[in-house]
């Protein structure tokens, strides 16, 4: 069977890991554990992106060697893929020979096949962009800050026929309009290719620059960045071998918007179609994460840095956050306020405080034991079938990439156990001596226990400590029910000891 292949974009090796990357890791991580979840076979992979001037440069400035640098990326972000809890399957750096291997393999097919052919360029080139422009770049006829110097180059290239796919790309989006997920984002692609595209150069004279991959039938060049590091997706899994079928068609690349047009969205596809590559299902196109309507990076100055707050909060809390907020394709605003009321509120009062009344009242009033449930009157039918209902509904969310909702639906399971809770008042149920009251008292905190149990399960990916730790504290055995059973009502709780009472989420020293 084909494994379920999800992977994120390859991080460049001379940024430091920020909110975005983080975010894409999440929500890549809760995506690959919601289908192994489901009983899916999942390759997730990951890694960084090795090559080009931005690199070679960084490391000049640094007086180091371009590996070096390298090196100390991968410890980087191999470090925020532990701290995220990230279950990748694999991390691919873009220097390894596995990959360098395929990247030559495609090149050289492509070049005997005359879809790569040499040519004298003249024109404008951005080292900050890495890439050549037109005057149509221009704005007011000033070069845009963006593109930082820009000089005029007359100089022998290689370029791969891009332009001779634009139709077959335009029909191939018009018929599989769910190649881009969320499907509004299609149409920058299919604006995209309303004008003519010009044929992609995929060289760089070793003059310029030294820091990339030989081109196997001319070494003084070397391969263009793009070129490069989008083969990662298939040379990580062994593109060549019988390992490649396992995993390749990619189920999903997990991108952020600024890397689709084109890099994504129109070389990569042209790439696979003229090496004769089946292309991956889709593409899923994430936002960004702002700062007062600012993209989020290290460039950008002010920056979070996810890990300090993975440090102080909780990893889960962290996962939280982030899948709460992002509204999957769409930006979202950060702010440690958001943060701050997400954790006080939803983890610290509705799911904190729940399981401490439940490990409280179950050892105060019953010795400890979760009890069975003996009455079952409207109030707790009402509570199973809404636990039935919010099941469904997660699980058809979580499908569709709707984990924010996904997420507010079982809060407000949460709650509502909460509340089931307050009418019942076990408190005063556990004064009275009278067997109706303390067969209900049982029922009571049997119910809670058990929606609890279901309600933290059904976070799994999301919340991976959480939803392990609340049902062990609640007494239960693990044992070998698949994710799906475990999220049936049952009666696994009855008999088992209950742990003390424990603070998941402690109050900030200073909140806000
Ligand atoms: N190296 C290229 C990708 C090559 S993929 C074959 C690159 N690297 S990056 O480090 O700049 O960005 C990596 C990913 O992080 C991209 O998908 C990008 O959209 C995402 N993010 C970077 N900043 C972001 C935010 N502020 N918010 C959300 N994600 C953003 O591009």
């Amino acid at each position: 069977m084909k494994n379920f292949y999800i992977t994120t974009a390859i991080y460049y090796a001379n940024g430091s890991p920020h909110l975005g990357h983080a975010y894409e890791m999440v929500l890549t991580d809760v995506i690959a554990r919601f289908r192994r979840l489901m009983g899916d076979q999942v390759y997730f992979l990951t890694g960084i992106d090795e090559h080009g001037q931005k690199v070679q440069q960084s490391a000049r400035e640094k007086g180091i060697e371009p590996i070096e640098l390298c090196d100390e990326a991968a410890v980087a972000f191999k470090g925020l893929c532990e701290k995220l809890l990230t279950s990748n399957d694999d991390f691919i750096r873009t220097t390894e020979e596995r990959h360098k291997k395929v990247v030559r393999t495609l090149l050289q097919k492509l070049y005997d096949e005359g879809q790569i052919y040499e040519a004298e360029y003249v024109g404008y080139y951005s080292t900050r962009a890495e890439q050549f422009l037109q005057e149509k770049d221009k704005v007011n006829g000033e070069w845009p800050e963006i593109y930082g110097e820009v000089t005029e180059i007359s100089e022998k290239n290689y370029f791969f026929k891009l332009s001779e796919y634009q139709d077959w790309l335009i029909g191939y989006l018009k018929e599989n309009e769910d190649f881009i997920v969320p499907r509004y984002r299609l149409k920058q692609v299919q604006e995209f290719l309303k004008e003519p595209i010009n044929d992609l150069c995929i060289s760089r004279p070793k003059e310029r620059l030294e820091w990339g991959i030989p081109l196997p039938f001319n070494e003084n060049y070397v391969t263009y960045v793009w070129f490069d590091a989008l083969v990662n997706y298939i040379s990580a899994v062994g593109y060549g071998t019988a390992e490649f079928e396992a995993n390749w068609p990619a189920d999903y690349h997990v991108i952020g918007k600024d890397i689709l047009v084109p890099s994504h969205g129109v070389y990569w596809p042209i790439m696979l179609k003229a090496c004769d590559i089946p292309l991956p299902k889709a593409l899923l196109v994430h936002g960004f994460w702002l700062k007062s309507g600012q993209k989020m990076s290290k460039s950008a100055g002010e920056v979070v840095d996810p890990l300090d707050m993975i440090d102080q909060f909780g990893v889960d809390s962290f996962r939280y956050f982030v899948t709460r907020e992002m509204n999957v394709g769409q930006d979202s605003e950060f702010s440690s306020e958001l943060f701050f009321s997400r954790y006080n509120n939803d983890l610290g009062n509705d799911l904190g405080n729940l399981l401490n009344r439940t490990l409280n009242m179950t050892t105060r009033y019953v010795d400890g034991v979760v009890p069975a449930i003996e009455v079952e009157e409207e109030i707790e039918k009402e509570l199973q079938k809404s636990w039935g209902e919010t099941q469904d509904e997660v699980l058809r969310l979580y499908e569709e990439f709707q984990f924010h909702q996904g997420l507010e639906k079982t809060f407000q399971f949460i709650r509502s156990i909460n509340r089931y809770a307050e009418q019942r008042a076990p408190w005063k149920l556990a004064k009275s001596e009278e067997p109706k009251e303390q067969s209900l008292l049982k029922t009571t905190l049997a119910t809670m226990a058990e929606s609890l149990r279901l309600g933290a399960t059904l976070l799994a990916p999301v919340m991976p400590e959480v939803a392990e730790k609340i049902p062990q504290l609640l007494g239960a055995q693990t044992g070998s029910a698949s994710w799906k059973q475990s999220l049936e009502w049952s009666t696994v709780l009855t008999g088992g000891k209950v742990a003390d009472k424990i603070i998941l989420f402690p109050r900030p020293e200073t909140s806000g």
